[in-house]
């Protein structure tokens, strides 16, 4: 039988049910925030597409999307700091309120990188909102203002989250088996 990519997962740390609550929880929040006001949602490639498709569904706020992608040199697992632009915003982002939608934090570098590059645009006001974050691992501060859950220190897939760009279709957030790893 041919064999499913559930079958690949050790266990599942968020279910499907579990995301979308959050989700709708915290676009409650940015409504409330962001009353009145235009925003735009920059999404940071690839694996917040899925955070940010969720997320706007439950939004009421007026949106904009606009999306970055960056690769950070390293390992498969291992983020080296070192932050790459490979597409950039499309429009300017002077004068405008925005929330760059993150799948992870993991050690912050990513994001600190990318906070600094946005700062430096001068939008009217700039937060994060990121589904995970390992607390056990963050090297840098990242000023978080909406955070889903916090997670143990393991690499996770599903959910927007890759393993060589393959699992991040699964609705959940799980652990791979150690085999996925040795086959590869
Ligand atoms: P950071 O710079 O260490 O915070 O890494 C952030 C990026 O690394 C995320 O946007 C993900 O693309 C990737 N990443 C970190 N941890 C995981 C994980 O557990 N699974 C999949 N990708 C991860």
């Amino acid at each position: 039988m041919l064999r499913s990519l559930d079958d690949d997962i050790e266990e599942i740390l968020l279910s499907s049910e579990e995301i979308q609550q959050r989700l709708a929880e915290l676009a409650a929040e940015l409504d409330r925030d962001y009353a009145g006001k235009r925003v735009i949602l920059v999404g940071v490639l690839k694996g917040a597409f899925v955070v940010m498709a969720d997320l706007a569904r439950y939004l009421r706020t007026d949106v904009e999307f606009d999306f970055m992608a960056v690769s950070s040199y390293g390992s498969a697992t291992q983020t080296s700091g070192v932050v790459r632009i490979l597409k950039d915003l499309d429009r300017d982002i002077a004068g405008r309120h925005i929330v760059v939608v993150e799948d992870i934090v993991d050690s912050g570098l990513t994001l600190n990188y990318l906070l600094r590059n946005l700062a430096a645009r001068h939008p009217a006001s700039l937060e994060v909102l990121a589904l995970l974050s390992k607390p056990d691992q963050v090297r840098v501060e990242t000023p978080v203002r909406y955070h889903g859950f916090a997670i143990p220190n393991r690499f996770v897939v599903g959910y927007g989250l890759d393993y060589a760009e393959r699992y991040r279709n699964l609705p959940y957030i799980g652990v791979l088996k150690p085999g996925v790893y040795a086959e590869a």
